[in-house]
Parts: C-alpha cells; structure tokens; sequence
C-alpha cells in the first residue's frame, strides 16, 4: 500500500510549530485568552499590520504586513517560499505573538485570543502540514473537528458528506490510507465541522494532480457560495487568483502587491516575477 501513495510519506510532521514528535506544539497551552474590544467596520477578518516571528526572541518574519478577507469572498495569498505566508496564517489563527499589528474579526479586535477562543468565535484554520490525524478512520477526523461542539453536529457532518461524496464511501477507513487529494478533503471537512464563519486554508492543494487541483478549487467556490469566507494560500498562484476576490502576495514577510484577482493577474510586474511571465 505504502509504495502506491505518493504523497504518504510527503507529509505530516514537518511543521514543527503545529507537531512535535512528542505531541507537544510550540503553541503555549498555558496561555489564556485577554479581553476582545470592539472594533467595528474595515474587512470580516483582517490581520493588520502584523510583525512578528517565532518564539519569544526569534527575528521577526512578518514585517507590517496586512492580509483580509471579507464576508463570503475568498482571499489567496501568494509568494515565493519562505515568503512567510504560512507564517501570516499562524498570525492571525493566534499562533504566533505578534509584536505589532492587531487581528480582527468581525468588528472584534481578537488579538489577545488562544487559538482555540478563535475557532469558539467562527474560525477555523487548515494547517499546511499535518492537518489530519492518519490514524483514525475518516468519520473520526470529523468527529475530532467538532470538539467545541456540545449539540447534534450531524447535519453539519451530512453537509461535509453531500461537499465531499468520497469521504463518505471512506468514513470508516483510517485517513492515513487515503490518497492526497482525499485526504485534504478530510482537512477541510475537519475545519467546517464547527461551522466557521471564515475558513483559512494553507496551500490546501498541495501535492495533488491538476484535476483533483480544480476539483478541490470547485468545493472551495462551493464553500464560499455558502457565505463563509476563505482566506488561502496557494502555490498554484495563476489558478487560485483566478478565483480570488482579493489576492496578496508576499515577499520576505512584506506586502509586495496587493489587487483583485484580476488585477494581479494582469500585472505585468506580478507576471513577470511570480507567475511565470
Ligand atoms: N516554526 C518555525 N520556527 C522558526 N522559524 C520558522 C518556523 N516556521 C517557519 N519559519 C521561518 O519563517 C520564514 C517563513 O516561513 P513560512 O511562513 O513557512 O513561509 P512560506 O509559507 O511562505 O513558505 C522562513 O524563513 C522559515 O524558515
Ligand atoms: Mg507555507
């Protein structure tokens, strides 16, 4: 079975701030949430002006940089690697302290929240690495990702069925058996499980053939249609600008150009340098 699977021993584990081989993230566990102010108008989840880095000494990656998205459009954020895409996605998810720049969501300024608090106020987040758990079957991966949920979440689980078709004809099998593009089907399956209001997915195509590439983009649109937000990042940069409402792209942690969809795609500045010509 191994053999047959690209993608299986491409993944999972890598990002050392999301797992550590002890099971143990960089996230502080012993940190509480501080107050949520009001903070109302401007975009439905806005980092703004963000820098900041890892740990409590590490040089900052992000350098004042703003990423948003508002109500029910999809925003995508590309840039080379290292860029510091995953980097703003851990910022504004809670995952890193900013040393300036605020997170807000809806009219709230959030930036004092755990993570967990932000997905209690409507986010959910879908890790570039190590975004299921393999070993459980399918169905218990959704049942893991509706955790803060304490009423009947099995219309939510339905939906996630009717938007992913496969994964119900897979629900029992472990999630680890499941080829790449399945698999991150379950991850975003996860994510809605507590039914987001803003859906944030880190390069949620990588690996996969182009097909299963527009495929997971079609399911994306089909997610966003239902009025909750995505904010995504992508290296399939052409094909994700072709269906963002509002791009970014990032270079060295800054903000280099910022436009619709179309406007970066038409850039001959962001052609030439990110998109191949
Ligand atoms: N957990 C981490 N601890 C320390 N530095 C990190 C960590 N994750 C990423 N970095 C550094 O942050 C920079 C940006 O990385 P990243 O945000 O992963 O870029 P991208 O997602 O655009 O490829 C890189 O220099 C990388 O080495
Ligand atoms: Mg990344």
């Amino acid at each position: 079975m191994s053999g047959s699977n690209p993608y299986r021993d491409d993944r999972g584990n890598k990002d050392a701030s999301i797992t550590r081989r002890g099971g143990e993230g960089t996230v502080d566990t012993t940190r509480r949430s501080g107050p949520i102010h009001p903070d109302p108008g401007g975009p439905f989840l806005i980092g703004e002006n963000m820098t900041g880095g890892y740990g409590r000494n590490g040089p900052d990656i992000l350098h004042d940089c703003t990423i948003a998205v508002d109500r029910g459009e999809i925003a995508v954020i590309v840039g080379p690697n290292g860029a510091g895409k995953s980097t703003g996605m851990k910022a504004v998810f809670g995952m890193l302290t900013l040393r300036q720049g605020h997170v807000k969501l809806d009219g709230q300024d959030i930036t004092e929240l755990t993570p967990q608090d932000r997905v209690a106020q409507g986010m959910g987040f879908v890790p570039q690495t190590s975004n299921i758990f393999t070993s459980m079957t399918v169905e218990e991966n959704l049942e893991m990702g509706a955790f803060i949920r304490t009423d009947d979440f099995s219309s939510t689980m339905e939906q996630v069925y009717e938007l992913f078709p496969i994964l119900r004809e897979k629900r029992r099998q472990p999630a680890g058996e499941l080829s790449g593009g399945q698999r991150q089907q379950v991850a975003v399956g996860r994510a809605l499980m507590t039914q987001p209001k803003v859906l944030m997915l880190d390069e949620p195509t990588a690996g996969v053939s182009p097909i299963v590439m527009d495929e997971l983009f079609d399911r994306i649109i089909e997610v966003a249609r239902t009025g909750i937000s995505i904010l995504m990042v992508e290296q399939n940069a052409r094909q994700a600008l072709a269906i963002a409402d509002k791009g970014y792209v990032l270079v060295q942690g800054r903000n280099a150009y910022t436009g619709t969809g179309k406007e970066l795609l038409a850039d001959p500045e962001v052609r030439k340098s990110f998109l191949g010509g």
